[in-house]
């Protein structure tokens, strides 16, 4: 057996981010591929949702069911245990993908070379900018025209924020898309549009010029590859793995995700660059990888599919020590101690009971409403994570009990929703009413169906247009009763009771946080 502190040094735990349609279902399925996971193409696509569909009832099932599968996904490469983890995308973006962002240790960047830099992408790098979650970039597509290298470069950078250092470079693109040079590899790698890439396709280039690259593209292309290498060099910082390790440099590739092409030299490299499992600060103590008590906290629940079953499952990241089966754990918010009989892992819609679970693994327990998202669970310890911030929501609606004579149901339904972390409540202060916060718009549906079909109970929404929802806090406690007062129409608490400032517009919140400079607006829960 390959000893604890070997396991542990040999796993990467990451996600893929991306705007919808820039092709991380594609470059996963291909990943899971090279690792044997998945045996054919089409494996992990046929079970993503299309994107035509509408939010029926159906969905949301299927979605539910779906995600679930699709958690965790494992595999082994170059003898590196790889746990890809999913971050769910589309119209089912929620606050989900930012907490799932708090259980991985580094994350690959998905961008459409057409598309550029979307929206979705810029908040869930925002987040990793955050917690310098170290970044690897990959443009994806080149076999369609799109935006020029040194533009898309750019558009990371100041929209990202991130300091990018390409490691390969396009040869053409679209209809003459040639290939990519790997500028620290020196090697040539060439694209044939059928079939796959093999070993015939690399060619070693040490020097570049005229006579080493004619032979293998138009005199055009080959201007055009000498002068952009000679910018990369001058332009660029060379790769240095401790600046990536520290989140302050990206490095870059550039492939075709459904062609299979430059997806083995990203792979290849981040297995080699990306960081073991890092460690995780609990409160004042910083929990390693290392050390010989288990630690873990949740940072997702699933409720069951079948709704006739209230169990959901808890999805556990293990920071510290090893997680075993049938040993009994703190669950440090309750005081109490709990063992889990069949801890599962979930391989790419496999599911298996595990025995063992190292740090940078994620196991999912069978839970009966034990957990919260943020819980700890620990091996004789007190000790609590911090780090797994509600982020503020952006889209609002009040609840509307439909039926009155359900009112407990719906209440207990909406509390229990909470928990899960499928949205955000909170209680303006003004009329006592109950609105509902989330990021994607999608979860109001959810709820409403939820709540019908697990609690019986019928709810409504009345629109409600906020811009951002921001706790709020202040050293000085006349200065806070101050502000509540003045801005006491748009006070609410958030589900701890913490004072939250609902802005209708960002020019409000901005005109609010000038008029009250010793006030503090948060965007996440965890500021402290
Ligand atoms: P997502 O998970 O980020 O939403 O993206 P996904 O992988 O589903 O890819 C979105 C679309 O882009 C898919 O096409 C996929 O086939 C295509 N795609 C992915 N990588 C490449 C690439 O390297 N080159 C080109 N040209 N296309 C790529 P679709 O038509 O929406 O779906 P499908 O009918 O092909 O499955």
């Amino acid at each position: 057996m390959m000893k604890r502190e070997d396991e542990i040094a040999r796993r990467r735990t990451f996600g893929i981010v991306s705007h919808p349609d820039a092709g991380k279902t594609t470059l996963t399925e291909k990943l899971l591929l090279f690792g044997g996971a998945i045996q054919t193409a089409g494996a992990v696509k046929s079970n993503k949702i299309k994107k035509s569909a509408t939010s029926d009832f159906m969905e949301i099932e299927k979605q539910r069911g779906i995600s679930v599968a699709t958690s965790v996904m494992g595999f082994e490469y170059n003898g590196r245990m790889v746990n890809i983890l999913d971050t769910p995308g589309h119209k089912d973006f929620a606050e989900d993908t930012y907490r799932t962002l708090t259980a991985v240790d580094s994350v690959i960047v998905v961008i459409d070379v057409a598309k550029g830099v979307e929206p979705q992408t810029e908040k869930l790098v925002e987040v990793c900018r955050m917690r310098k979650t170290p970044i690897i970039v990959f443009i994806n597509k080149l076999d369609r025209e799109g935006k020029d290298g040194f533009e898309l470069l750019d558009e990371i950078e100041t929209k990202l924020g991130l300091t990018t250092v390409p490691m390969s470079w396009p040869i053409g693109m679209g209809q003459d898309f040639t290939g990519v040079y790997n500028v620290y590899e020196k090697q040539l790698n060439l694209f044939s549009a059928h079939g796959k890439q093999n070993e015939d396709d690399l060619v070693t280039i040490t020097e570049l010029n005229e006579d080493t690259l004619l032979p293998h593209m138009s005199q055009r292309l080959c201007d055009e590859l000498l002068e952009s290498v000679e910018m990369v060099q001058e332009v660029y910082p060379t790769f240095e793995r401790k600046t990536y390790l520290q989140g302050d440099q990206s490095p870059v590739f550039f492939g075709s995700a459904i062609n299979n092409f430059g997806v083995k030299e990203l792979l290849d490299c981040f297995v080699k660059i990306a960081p073991s499992p890092l460690p995780r600060e609990a409160g004042v103590t910083l929990m390693k990888p290392l050390d010989d008590k288990f630690s873990g906290f949740v940072f997702k629940i699933h409720a069951n599919i079948d709704p006739r079953h209230r169990d959901r499952i808890a999805f556990v990241r293990v920071v510290s020590g090893t997680f075993e089966r049938n040993t009994q754990y703190n669950h440090v918010r309750l005081g109490r101690k709990l063992k889990f009989s069949n801890p599962t892992t979930f391989m790419a819609s496999r599911k298996e009971t595990v025995d063992m679970a190292y740090p940078g693994d994620i196991v999912g327990l069978y839970d009966s409403g034990n957990f919260i998202i943020g819980d700890t669970l620990t091996e004789g310890l007190d000790i609590q994570f911090k780090g797994i911030p509600s982020f503020s929501p952006e889209q609002f609606r009040y609840v509307v009990n439909k039926d009155p004579m359900r009112s407990k149901q719906l209440y207990k339904g909406i509390n229990e929703l909470i928990e899960e972390g499928v949205a955000q409540l909170f209680i303006r202060t003004m009329n006592n009413r109950r609105i509902i916060g989330t990021v994607g718009a999608l979860q109001f549906e959810v709820i409403q169906y939820r709540l019908q079909h697990e609690y019986g109970a019928q709810c409504s929404y009345e629109p409600l247009p906020l811009h951002k929802a921001c706790w709020v806090s202040c050293d000085d406690k006349a200065e806070l009763e101050a502000f509540r007062k003045r801005r006491s129409r748009d006070m609410a608490t958030d589900k701890k009771g913490r004072d939250v400032f609902l802005a209708e517009s960002a020019w409000v919140l901005n005109q609010v946080q000038e008029a009250h400079p010793k006030v503090q607006f948060h965007y996440t829960s965890e500021w402290e």
